[in-house]
């Protein structure tokens, strides 16, 4: 899809469709509202306070041939309140435009500008929900494969919006691009949780880790199970031992160029995912209902490429490193079992109560390896307790961790990306239902407070280096359709990490 900025007035914009957001209970003051409704023939005196154009949002009118204005069809969008009007209602209103315009055959969208949000930022965050909004997780589908795709969006402000005095046509270019970088980053996450595990083994991630990598310039080092034996890595060792396909640590480096001195140089932020590409259970193997979906238990790896990817592109000056544990988790002859005891780089000893508590033992290897590589701040995310669906649903990821300023931090990088995350305790109590009578800790304390005894456990590896831990089994996954959002994997958190490095490296 091509983005472009233009300047002109919006009904000299020769698109298939004009996209135009309505307020609630927006009348007809504005100068641009005024013009369309002369142009149209008086459609919008009718139609706004109607019940078909309340100016909610979700409520939308279209119409074909609306009169002397270039484009041939004209899409009323409803935004909502004025003054709840945001970047994620700028993202939402153009992914919802360019999924239903999708479906009425149109090539081109033009969408004019309403607010007066920073405007490099709105340029950023209209591209984004426009690629958000038109991935389809569909890539097996032979017949009836939409044919129809929007190829061109264009961003249409006044003109005295891109004056020269301040340069706001670059900042525009630069919204675009910033943008293009993270909505196409998302969707590469989305199409990867979206795979069957027979095709995304652990070692087709890292080949797909590879591309990006050499692609992308990132430095890349790809861990096999001999290395992991070297390394003792008992605890991922263990969770792979079930599965035929080998299993693969990811290791990802992103480092700034330039000599200067950096504000943070002394920082090295990690991302560690967790890329279970298959979650049968193991030997406490899962009901056969929904089983299918736990090919995307990769998610939390998925989102690590694709941050990684994009901070490769935005260049922020900070170190991250990203870290891939990959395995499947398989009852097999040679699977572990519960009961047995596992010994992870770190030295602790695990003992397994459960099979299905595969992601924490990965993640704990990964974390430790992390550490060991040097980082500072470590953030790890993971499809990693199904309490965290029932805490939280599909609407907030979880966020726990050992140091409230940095949860905080990332909190807030959240919401500047209009992506909810809610912190959930981390009691010395929680911590005591994880102890085991043989070894140092065991791998699951039950159904009750799963989330934060699961946290508990990585924090165990964390250690004394800073560590968020967000659980994205909820978010992961869309099960419902939404105006601007295919059902399916969402790739959620990429954006929030994305934020937090490149604001990090902005202090
Ligand atoms: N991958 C699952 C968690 C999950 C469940 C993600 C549903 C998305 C949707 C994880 O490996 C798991 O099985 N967790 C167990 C832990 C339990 C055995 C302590 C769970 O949540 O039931
Ligand atoms: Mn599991
Ligand atoms: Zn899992």
């Amino acid at each position: 899809m091509e983005v472009r900025a233009e300047s002109q007035k919006f009904y000299d914009v020769e698109a298939d469709a004009l996209v135009v957001t309505i307020y609630e209970g927006e009348g007809l003051d504005d100068s641009a509202l005024k013009e369309l409704e002369e142009r149209t023939g008086g459609i919008l005196s009718e139609l706004l306070g109607s019940d078909e154009m309340r100016g909610k949002q979700g409520d939308m009118v279209y119409v074909y041939r609306p009169g002397q204005i270039r484009s041939r069809r004209l899409l009323l969008v409803g935004a909502g309140k004025r003054e709840d009007f945001s970047f994620n209602t700028i993202r939402k209103v153009t992914g919802s435009a360019a999924r239903f315009l999708r479906g009425k055959g149109a090539r081109s969208m033009a969408i004019l500008r309403r607010s007066q949000l920073d405007l490099g930022r709105s340029a950023q965050a209209a591209t984004e929900g426009a690629l958000l909004g038109l991935f389809e997780p569909d890539i097996y589908k032979t017949e009836n494969k939409e044919e129809r795709r929007i190829d061109e969006l264009i961003l249409v402000s006044a003109a005295e919006d891109t004056g020269q005095e301040r340069n706001l046509y670059g900042e525009l270019e630069s919204g675009v691009e910033r943008g293009r970088i993270i909505g196409e980053a998302v969707n590469l996450a989305r199409e990867l949780s979206a795979e069957p595990s027979s095709t995304l083994t652990p070692s087709e991630l890292a080949e797909r880790a590879k591309e990006n990598a050499s692609r992308f310039g990132l430095d890349i080092d790809i861990l096999d199970e001999a290395r992991m034996k070297e390394l003792g890595m008992g605890a991922l060792l263990g969770v792979a031992r079930g599965s035929d396909e080998p299993a693969r640590l990811i290791v990802l480096r992103y480092e700034p160029d330039g000599t200067e001195p950096m504000g943070n140089d002394a920082d090295v932020i990690a991302i560690v995912g967790k890329g279970v590409t298959f979650d049968s259970g193991g030997i406490s193997i899962k009901p056969a209902e929904g089983m299918e979906k736990m090919k995307y238990d990769m998610s939390g790896a998925a989102a690590t490429l694709a941050a990684m990817r994009a901070i490769a592109q935005l260049k922020p000056r900070v170190n991250v490193i990203g870290l891939m544990p990959a395995t499947e988790n398989m009852p097999s002859g040679r699977a572990y079992k519960p009961g047995d005891v596992l010994r992870a780089m770190t030295g602790k000893t695990i003992e397994v109560i459960n099979t299905d508590a595969e992601g924490r033992l990965i993640l704990a290897d990964a974390i430790g390896y992390a550490r060991k590589l040097g980082a500072t701040r470590i953030i790890d995310l993971a499809t990693l307790t199904g309490a965290c669906a029932v805490a939280l649903g599909s609407v907030n990821v979880a966020i726990l961790g050992n140091d409230q300023a940095f949860i905080d931090e990332i909190r807030e990088a959240g919401r500047e990306v209009g992506e909810r995350l809610w912190q959930l305790p981390m009691d010395d109590e929680y911590r005591d239902m994880i102890k085991s009578d043989i070894a140092d800790i065991k791998n699951s304390a039950g159904r009750y407070g799963g989330t934060i005894t699961a946290s508990c456990f990585l924090r165990e590896f964390a250690e004394d280096t800073p560590w968020v831990h967000l659980d994205i089994a909820g978010t992961a996954w869309e099960s419902e359709r939404k105006p601007y959002m295919a059902k399916g994997p969402t790739g959620v958190a990429i954006r929030t990490l994305i934020n937090y490095i490149t604001n990090h490296a902005a202090k």
